[in-house]
């Protein structure tokens, strides 16, 4: 049987790749893109690949359009020559950081890089990609927020002081940058809704890879929540399940809903 077809940008380590792991395991055989952008480096993906067919590794820099629109175009050609009609699910899950730092130490090039990477990559992402999502049946598309982009979640230690902690003021690039996706959602659903798309962002937990235990340095209490694997597994779940009347919508790998 002919499975669903998928592309996970960030795909080299952490959540992307353990997500391309899960993909895999599906019965139904998917079509699985693997984006990264120097995966010559990473001897794991470079295994998948080669132990399963429908694993396509695809080469693809946020910070750079070409390689944007050089992905869309190979991940094209390959739908097409192998049968499918179009990209099922747009998984946009790369994301960078600055170290946790007050905002005044963050240094000019983070500011600008976190930015390219999170806010503006997806973007150029979606409009290179959009032709290939809208031909598929399932119109999917996720984007990786965080709950740190959540206005509503960060604006809680203003109302409740007693509650602050020394990393409510670091990564300003990163959280703002993560609100930016949160609104990218919005109005891409917004845009998309008579075309039958469902567009969501996802929060997947503090998860224990190389950025989510970074906060664990600066407090020791600030461990990280989920393992790579078991936020993988889950959000697959949760993919499957999704239909147009999620479209719009900030979910947490566990399904639940969060405030914008
Ligand atoms: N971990 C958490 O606790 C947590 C919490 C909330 C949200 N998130 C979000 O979840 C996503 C995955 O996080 P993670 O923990 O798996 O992070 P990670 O382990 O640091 O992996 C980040 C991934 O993004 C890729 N990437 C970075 N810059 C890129 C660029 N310019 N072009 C293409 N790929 C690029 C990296 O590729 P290289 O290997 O080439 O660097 C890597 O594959 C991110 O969007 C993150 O913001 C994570």
């Amino acid at each position: 049987m002919k499975g669903k077809s998928y592309l996970v940008t960030g795909a080299s380590r952490g959540v992307g790749l353990c997500l391309v792991k899960e993909l895999m395991h599906k019965e139904e055989e998917p079509i699985i893109f693997a984006a990264a952008r120097l995966p010559e480096k990473y001897e794991e993906l470079q295994e998948l690949a080669k132990a399963n067919g429908r694993v396509h590794i695809i080469r693809l820099d946020l910070t750079d359009v070409q390689t944007i629109k050089a992905a869309a175009g190979e991940v094209l050609q390959i739908l097409t020559a192998e049968g499918y009609e179009g990209l099922d699910f747009l998984i946009q899950d790369a994301g960078t950081s600055e170290d946790l730092v007050p905002p005044l130490d963050t240094p000019d090039h983070m500011l600008k890089l976190v930015f390219e990477t999170n806010a503006v990559g997806p973007l150029l992402v979606y409009k290179y990609f959009r032709p290939l999502v809208q031909m598929s049946q399932l119109k999917t598309i996720v984007n990786f927020a965080s709950n740190f982009g959540s206005l509503t979640l960060a604006s809680e230690p203003l109302k409740h002081p007693e509650k602050a902690t020394v990393l409510d003021c670091t990564q300003i690039a990163y959280k703002a940058s993560k609100c930016a996706v949160n609104m990218e959602t919005v109005i891409i659903a917004e845009d998309t809704r008579e075309l039958g798309f469902t567009v969501i962002s996802m929060h997947p937990g503090i998860v224990d890879t190389a950025m989510g235990s970074r906060p664990q340095k600066v407090v020791k209490e600030a461990k990280p929540e989920v393992q790579p694997e078991e936020t993988a597994k889950l959000q697959i779940a949760l993919y499957d399940k999704l239909s147009i009347e999620d479209t719009g919508k900030f979910f947490d790998y566990r399904g639940n809903i969060l405030p914008w």
